[in-house]
């Protein structure tokens, strides 16, 4: 899928402009090759590049390895060790995807909403963390779901201006019912809020959430959370917009670097088949253009060409309809090639 994402993003800079891509490994390659899942050399590579492109990590030993030693660690501690605590997942319906969901069409149709997941707190990095044994003999897991103030206000921010760019609508999903770290959460977006007196914010509980999403989805327009609940919602988002196999994501920081992964993981059953939906690889490329090269003309070739391609009835299994054309991953990949080749008017 990532080498698909490569061909579209070659494709679409064309002679315009040179680019150094560097290749890394990360996750269970670089367990396999150097046994680090964040390996130092791949940290240093992604320090010094303007954008990561990051293809999936996981490995089917994943399921026997702890957590702080698998696969999906290294991505976990990339994002970290970059701060990269934005994490944008738009959920945007292709219009020739309308049936592919498995909810009906005047439900999804015209879904358009980005989840802002925060990235870099929350229970995957709180401490205290692990499995001990207490003084009664029975194994105790434990971690901690932990927010300062000062990270819950910058992905507010981000929250409201990324509102500021749509339709102005803002839903936090917290539980601050129940965890003080999420009452904490509503406090202080709350007091951001009034910075940004145009921007309409509700509130939902992480459960009635699930629920609306599902019941009237065209109702979110920018929805921020922490790093668990977006966790979930954005794959039970994904549904939304017929597959996972869709959604593209970019992580920011505070400058240009973006590290852009689709939303998905990794399908170890399936590697090397050619059957996998490249489409979120290659939408997270036009993500990479936009946000990281301010290159606004060439992402939107590159999600036009994708739009073409469906509209021709190309589709990978993921999101296939009666009457469609199977194709595999480099098929995929090269009839987007060949859309946003087209679009280029010959240049
Ligand atoms: C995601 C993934 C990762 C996460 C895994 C692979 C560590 O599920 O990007 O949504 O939990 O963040
Ligand atoms: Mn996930």
């Amino acid at each position: 899928m990532t080498a698909e994402a490569v061909k579209a993003l070659r494709a679409v800079i064309g002679n315009e402009f040179s680019l150094d891509l560097q290749e890394a490994v990360i996750g269970g390659e670089g367990l396999d090759t150097v046994g680090d899942a964040l390996p130092p050399e791949t940290l240093a590579v992604a320090r010094q590049a303007d954008a990561i492109l990051l293809g999936g990590t996981g490995v089917p030993e994943d399921e026997k390895r702890p957590p702080s030693e698998g696969a999906g660690y290294g991505l976990l501690k990339l994002r970290k060790a970059l701060s990269l605590y934005a994490n944008f997942r738009p959920v945007k319906l292709f219009p020739e995807l309308l049936d592919a969901s498995t909810l009906k069409p005047d439900v999804v149709g015209g879904v358009d909403m980005v989840i802002l997941r925060e990235l870099n707190g929350d229970l995957y990095f709180g401490q205290p963390r692990g499995i001990e044994t207490d003084a009664e003999g029975r194994r105790v897991g434990f971690n901690t779901m932990r927010y300062t103030d000062a990270e819950i206000e910058r992905i507010a921010h981000a929250g409201f201006q990324a509102a500021r760019r749509r339709r102005k609508k803002l839903c936090s999903v917290d539980k601050a019912n129940v965890l003080e770290t999420m009452a904490l959460w509503r406090e202080v977006v709350i007091e951001v809020s009034k910075q940004y007196p145009d921007v309409e914010l509700s509130h939902l509980y992480i459960d009635a959430a699930s629920m609306v999403l599902i019941r009237n989805p065209r109702q979110f327009d920018v929805i921020v959370t922490g790093n668990v609940f977006g966790d979930i919602l954005s794959d039970a988002a994904a549904m939304l917009a017929g597959s996972i196999g869709m959604l593209p994501s970019a992580s920011l920081g505070s400058d240009n670097k973006g590290l852009y992964e689709p939303v998905h993981g990794t399908a170890p059953d399936i590697a090397g088949k050619n059957i996998a939906n490249p489409l979120a690889a290659i939408l997270s490329v036009a993500m990479m253009l936009r946000y990281s090269f301010g290159l606004e003309n060439h992402a939107a070739r590159v999600e036009e060409a994708v739009g073409s391609v469906l509209r021709d009835g190309y589709r990978t299994g993921d999101i296939m309809q009666p009457g469609s054309r199977l194709v595999g991953t480099r098929e995929m990949g090269d009839a987007v090639v060949e859309a946003v080749l087209q679009s280029g008017g010959g240049s």
